[in-house]
């Protein structure tokens, strides 16, 4: 009977030390660039589920957008004797001291959404990336524009055959506002259209920033003449759509109408969509990358190997984990809703 018992723990420790879904008592420290954000606001509930999930403790603090707080933040983990951090940096050009501490003390690191240099990545063999494609996101966004101006002619309303676009951008020097900004206008072009810029500017991801610089916008060159605004992030598209509001446009009037499209598919992005008010988003997937993100620093800090089995997700070049984007349309916007 006693040998049955210590055979059957045997087992179930064996089991333990290969299954990531095994309680562990790891302590993970994570640090997120600022909870003020609506999409890492997703990611962090995610993580938090997730480590629910596995069993483990899961900390979490708010780096109030500043690098110099994030750093001492890692350094406070290391002295509480965490098992593996969780760092969505503040400045992605910054990464490379966070890398250095975590090596210093064999600690395994996970960098999410803000993606570090390469050189920094190759530096370390316990370093990873969770994160998303976003030349991936730009060219979806943009090729929803595409498909209303085919299945929407009068959307030409000057009948030029030409789009007159505003672009509101991210944080400057953030891989997702550059490659977005690019690649939607990319696939605009690839989809047969001349484009006009009407005006491009930052706001920072952030809703108010981008109503501001939508009616600075509208002033300058006037409502009659924008026929689309496209817009790096959900929070910024809605700002911008606040302020075509302001001017009656985007309240059910077909003839006030100008598409918008944004990106991360927030809810209240989604409730916009269902009201008519916004065109479409594209699937930022913040379920997936917060569970990656802390499955990863589980199974590291566990001494365990990450691999596909073991995560759960694909592996890249054994460190980056890219979670797909997904068009979010008229057609499929509810299914996006909880
Ligand atoms: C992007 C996201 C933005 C913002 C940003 C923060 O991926 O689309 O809404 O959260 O990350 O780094
Ligand atoms: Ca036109």
């Amino acid at each position: 009977m006693k040998k049955h018992v210590v055979f059957i723990a045997a087992a179930l420790f064996a089991l333990s030390a290969v299954s990531a879904l095994a309680a562990t008592d790891a302590l993970v420290g994570a640090c997120i660039y600022k909870f003020d954000d609506s999409f890492m606001t997703g990611v962090r509930n995610a993580m938090r589920a997730e480590m629910d999930r596995q069993g483990g403790e899961l900390e979490i603090v708010d780096s109030q957008n500043r690098q110099p707080t994030q750093n001492d933040q890692v350094d406070a983990y290391i002295s509480k004797g965490a098992n593996a951090l969780i760092v969505n940096p503040v400045d992605r050009t910054a990464a490379q001291p966070l890398m250095e501490k975590a090596k210093a003390e064999n600690l395994p690191i996970v960098f999410i959404n803000r993606e570090p240099y390469a050189d920094v990545m190759a530096a370390y063999d316990k370093i990873w990336y969770v994160g998303a494609k976003a030349e991936e996101s730009g060219t979806q966004s943009g090729q929803i524009i595409v498909d209303y101006f085919k299945a929407h002619p009068e959307a030409d309303r000057n009948h030029d055959g030409k789009i007159q676009y505003i672009m509101i951008r991210g944080e400057q020097g953030h891989q997702d506002a550059v490659l977005r900004t690019e690649y939607s206008i990319q696939a605009m072009k690839d989809g047969g259209f001349e484009l006009v810029e009407l005006g491009s500017d930052t706001a920072n991801w952030d809703k108010v920033q981008a109503t501001d610089k939508m009616k600075g916008f509208i002033s300058a060159v006037g409502i009659d003449n924008i026929e689309a605004v496209l817009a790096n992030n959900d929070d910024m598209a809605l700002g911008a759509i606040e302020a075509l509001k302001a001017e009656g446009y985007n309240l059910g009037d077909p003839a006030k109408y100008i598409p918008v499209v944004g990106v991360d598919a927030t809810a209240p992005a989604l409730e916009a969509m269902g009201k008519g008010e916004m065109l479409g988003t594209v699937l930022n997937d913040a379920d997936n990358q917060g569970f990656a993100a802390v499955r990863i620093a589980v199974v590291a800090a566990d001494g365990n190997p990450v691999t596909e089995e073991s995560i759960g997700y694909e592996i890249t070049d054994g460190k980056y984990i890219w979670i797909p984007y997904r068009p979010v349309t008229a057609e499929n916007y509810r299914e996006f809703m909880r």
